[in-house]
């Protein structure tokens, strides 16, 4: 194996070396708890102050402490949905997503529905994006939060989180996004956009993995979820990860910094990778949006093969991607980003997703064109369904 190429950056990403840079010292220099009130503690409150800075800067929030630290996008998750949800039940118990969230919402709205909240799960179109008309469809008069991704982790859809939001709004609800996959990869301005909770996280942004936050506008009622010590302003007990924190805040202050040349060079390289598929490999869908989605997502499905089996061939060659679908228990699970956007199973079950790095070049792109090529027609070559297709072809 000569080349390797990481095309899984949506899954996680390597730690930058000035985001590691910042991080180092936290481990031997500034080792101090930041909640103790000695000379060690301060320095290492310093640190956390300055990382809160950089976050609130990023993300234009109106005070650096609207920003509370988690350990992932996970644990935000969690906890805006099941403390928002808590914290205003005696309002209504009914709450709107998608069909398209993330695990770490799905899972939390199955909680609640145990509790007795009932969820509405919105639809979305052929390309995963959330319909205003429906979202107005299905406010009730007991709907208390309204949380909507701003972009999808499986493919890449951007949702207008600013007409959402201003909906919820109009009808006295609080507005949630997940933006874990927006960080870094759209701009996010949490005041113009009139988001009052939102979810980032460090890891899909060169930064470590591990360590989140939850923004949380001033006067929006929600409980704790982790409950222990007065960190946080009491709001999320746990001695604060000092350096994963000090990394987090650098490496948004990068994404930041850098988010208009990033995505101008990978929606470059994005047009160019899937101008290449069209034109080399036959029998594909582009499932990720034409252009209401991020540059660094691409989402495809190859007719009558699996994209396990594509995945597993591409790690062959050094090539890591990922498909939406598991593996368990060796049967095929669908992906339900794909089922909720209308794709016929059969074609879901080919889909693979790339998510490029900020480093990526074009001949990396042009080294995984010619081996998905291989692949692709190596695995049609033998798949049961592609000798279906042929004979069903002569029979018309
Ligand atoms: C959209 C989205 N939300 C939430 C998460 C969870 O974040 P973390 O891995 O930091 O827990 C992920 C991670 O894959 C994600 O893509």
């Amino acid at each position: 194996m000569n080349k390797r190429i990481y095309l899984d950056n949506a899954a996680t990403t390597y730690v930058s070396a000035e985001v590691l840079n910042e991080m180092m010292p936290c481990f031997t220099a500034f080792y101090g708890n930041s909640n103790s009130i000695h000379s060690f503690g301060r320095e290492s409150l310093a640190i956390v102050d300055r990382a809160r800075d950089r976050i609130a800067k990023a993300i234009n929030a109106p005070k650096s402490n609207n920003i509370y630290f988690t350990s992932g996008g996970t644990e935000a998750n969690n906890w805006a949905i099941k403390g928002i949800a808590h914290a205003n039940k005696d309002l209504g118990k009914h709450i709107i997503t998608s069909s398209i969230e993330h695990d770490s919402i799905m899972e939390s709205m199955k909680e609640l529905e145990k509790e007795g909240f009932e969820i509405t799960y919105l639809p979305v179109d052929e390309h995963g994006v959330v319909s205003l008309a429906s979202l107005l469809h299905h406010i009730r008069k007991d709907t208390i939060l309204i949380s909507i991704m701003s972009v999808n982790n499986e493919v890449g859809t951007i949702q207008n989180i600013k007409a959402i939001a201003k909906t919820a709004h109009e009808n006295n609800i609080i507005f949630h996004t997940d933006a874990v996959q927006a960080l870094g990869a759209v701009k996010i301005d949490v005041q113009d956009m009139e988001i009052d909770v939102m979810s980032i996280s460090a890891h899909k942004i060169y930064g470590p993995k591990g360590i989140g936050a939850l923004y949380i506008r001033d006067g929006i009622k929600i409980d704790n979820l982790i409950h222990g010590g007065f960190q946080e302003k009491k709001k999320r007990g746990g001695t604060l990860n000092v350096p994963a924190i000090a990394g987090f805040g650098k490496a948004t202050e990068i994404a930041s910094r850098d988010l208009s040349v990033n995505c101008q060079k990978l929606r470059a390289i994005k047009n160019y990778f899937i101008s290449k598929l069209q034109e080399r490999i036959p029998m594909i869908h582009i499932n990720t949006h034409p252009h209401q989605s991020v540059a660094g997502i691409v989402n495809v499905s190859f007719e009558l093969i699996e994209g396990e089996s594509i995945l597993m061939l591409l790690d062959l060659a050094g090539i890591a991607v990922s498909t939406g679908s598991a593996c368990t228990s060796g049967a095929l699970q669908k992906s339900y980003v794909l089922s909720a956007m209308g794709i016929p199973d059969e074609i879901a079950n080919g889909s693979i997703r790339f998510s490029f790095p900020k480093s990526i070049s074009k001949d990396d792109i042009n080294y995984v064109i010619d081996e998905l090529e291989k692949v692709v027609a190596k695995l049609r070559a033998i798949s049961p369904l592609t000798k279906a297709n042929s004979r069903s072809k002569k029979n018309v």
